[in-house]
């Protein structure tokens, strides 16, 4: 039977087609796919005619609701034409979907109705190595494996906290034409870095199928766009500025995290005097200690007064900065001797170790304890910061040459979606950038990094890509890791000022 209503319905498209008329000739506005729930009484023609403008574009909904059941096991999966149920879900394409599947599809290939499962590699770039990272990561590639199991992840990594090491091998991939299938990109301005528009896609229309402007907060839509267009898919929200401590040390000595400035000098004072390491520090990778910086001038200068300086509101030769600088200074004479040997990770061992007392870090070290199984840490802004939330976002990109384009695409599908969101945060001790997710999964510290992310003012990290250029990130960073070694407020200060003409920001 349904063998000779395809063989009628082919003949009567082979008639159309001779006469150069378009099978959705009669098509409504162009429109986005949507769900549709089967009703009694539906035939796949007559959804055809009511959403795509003619009864023949009914193989286009077939085959796009097989498509998803591959992917989704909640879309039906149709393997008569004729028999459908209701209370099935159905994938109805959008308009050009559907003409471009008709332009192709052969009756006498019936298997394009049944969609195609993906296959080959997935090469993932990114710099998620440490406790934490690599199990988040690991949360996503779960999710993706259950949709496309035929397909052959590749974690192509490059070790080093905040990709010191990971971009300029990226970077010299995608100039030799050679880039993974899909990159770690920090939301904000990192993106000029990469020169988007010469080796990247941009994703508008992967926000628009995927719904992710309503998805995500309006400030990180703006933070994501760059030259009018989308370059990357946000999975997460992370806190630089967060002052974790260890709890009995802090108990023993009957002290309290410090919230301003005079607290944090007592409090490490009171700390030395105990033969703890007030500040446990790494700064091997050259980025923590400006990451650091960044939090103290935060805490310093003020969220209105921090922003300015990125904008160019408030020049460098503000007197906050100055002060930054000093408090910057009088902060390293509480920290450990062997930090320039440690990197972030390897300073979180002072406090599991119980040798030293606070670190100021992004909240991936939350995610890094939970994977060490230390448990006595408590949490609090470093001084200043109450109220300020240091944020930034790290996305996956779709560079222009990528391998398994396809295989790319769905992967940046899976990072934007609340699944790929839920299974991934909670263990890179990271929020969701999706305003959905279900608050139950995260532990005590991400539930209160979600209140604050609601209510404190937003600010964006340099070091982590959002707030600045890569060139003025670096001067910034180089300022910086020389003032650790220096200590010339003066001349770091014109350093720094410097910078931000040469960004082109300051005059
Ligand atoms: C940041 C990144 C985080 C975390 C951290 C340490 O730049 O956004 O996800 O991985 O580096 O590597």
């Amino acid at each position: 039977m349904l063998r000779r209503t395809l063989i009628n319905l082919v003949l009567v498209l082979a008639m159309l087609l001779t006469l150069g008329l378009s099978v959705v000739s009669a098509a409504p506005p162009a429109q986005e796919e949507l769900t549709y729930t089967i009703k009694l009484g539906d035939t796949l023609w007559a959804l055809g005619e009511k959403y795509l403008g003619s009864g023949f574009a009914w193989p286009a909904i077939m085959a796009a609701t097989n498509q998803k059941n591959i992917e989704d096991s909640t879309f039906a999966y149709i393997g008569n034409a004729d028999v459908i149920h209701p209370g099935w879900k159905l994938a109805i394409p959008s308009q050009e979907d559907a003409e471009a599947f008709l332009a192709i599809y052969d009756p006498s290939k019936p298997e394009l109705l049944f969609g195609k499962r993906a296959k080959g590699q997935l090469v993932v770039a990114s710099w998620w190595t440490a406790g934490g990272e690599a199990e988040g990561l690991r949360g996503l590639f779960d999710i993706y494996a259950a949709k496309y199991p035929d397909v052959e992840i590749v974690n192509a990594t490059v070790a080093g906290g905040a990709g010191f090491v990971f971009r300029p091998v990226l970077k010299t991939r995608l100039i030799a034409g050679d880039p993974p299938d899909t990159f770690q990109l920090h939301a904000g301005l990192e993106v000029e870095g990469y020169s988007p528009e010469q080796y990247l896609e941009p994703i508008d229309d992967i926000y628009a199928s995927e719904g992710l402007e309503e998805a995500f907060p309006a400030d990180l839509l703006t933070l994501l766009k760059y030259k009018g267009h989308y370059w990357g898919v946000p999975v997460n929200i992370h806190r630089s500025n967060i002052l974790w401590y260890d709890k009995s040390i802090f108990a023993e000595a009957g002290l309290n995290p410090p919230t301003t400035w005079d607290e944090f000098w007592a409090v490490a004072d009171a700390l030395k005097a105990q033969g703890v390491v007030p500040l446990a520090m790494g700064t091997s990778g050259g980025w923590e200690a400006p990451h650091i910086f960044e939090d103290v001038l935060a805490g310093t200068c003020g969220a209105e007064k921090y922003n300015g300086l990125w904008t160019g509101a408030v020049p460098w030769t503000d007197s906050c900065v100055a002060q930054a600088l000093e408090n910057f200074k009088r902060m390293l004479t509480y920290v450990n001797t062997d930090h320039p040997a440690l990197s972030w990770d390897g300073a979180g061992h002072y406090l599991i170790d119980n040798k030293g007392a606070m670190v100021i870090m992004g909240d991936w070290t939350n995610g890094w304890f939970m994977a060490q199984g230390y448990t006595d840490y408590g949490w609090a802004p470093p001084p200043g910061t109450k109220g300020i939330f240091v944020a930034l976002s790290d996305s996956f990109s779709l560079p222009k040459e990528a391998p398994n384009r396809d295989n790319a695409i769905a992967w940046v599908k899976v990072c934007g979606s609340k699944e790929g969101q839920e299974a991934f945060n909670p263990k890179k001790g990271s929020i969701c950038a999706r305003t959905d997710c279900d608050p139950a999964l995260f532990n005590e510290y991400l539930k209160s990094a979600m209140a604050d992310w609601a209510s404190d003012a937003i600010v964006a990290s340099v070091v982590h890509g959002a707030a600045a250029i890569e060139s003025w990130v670096t001067d910034f960073k180089d300022a910086i890791v020389l003032f650790v070694v220096s200590g010339d407020v003066a001349g770091t200060q014109a350093a720094l000022q410097q910078a931000c003409v040469d960004a082109g920001v300051c005059q």
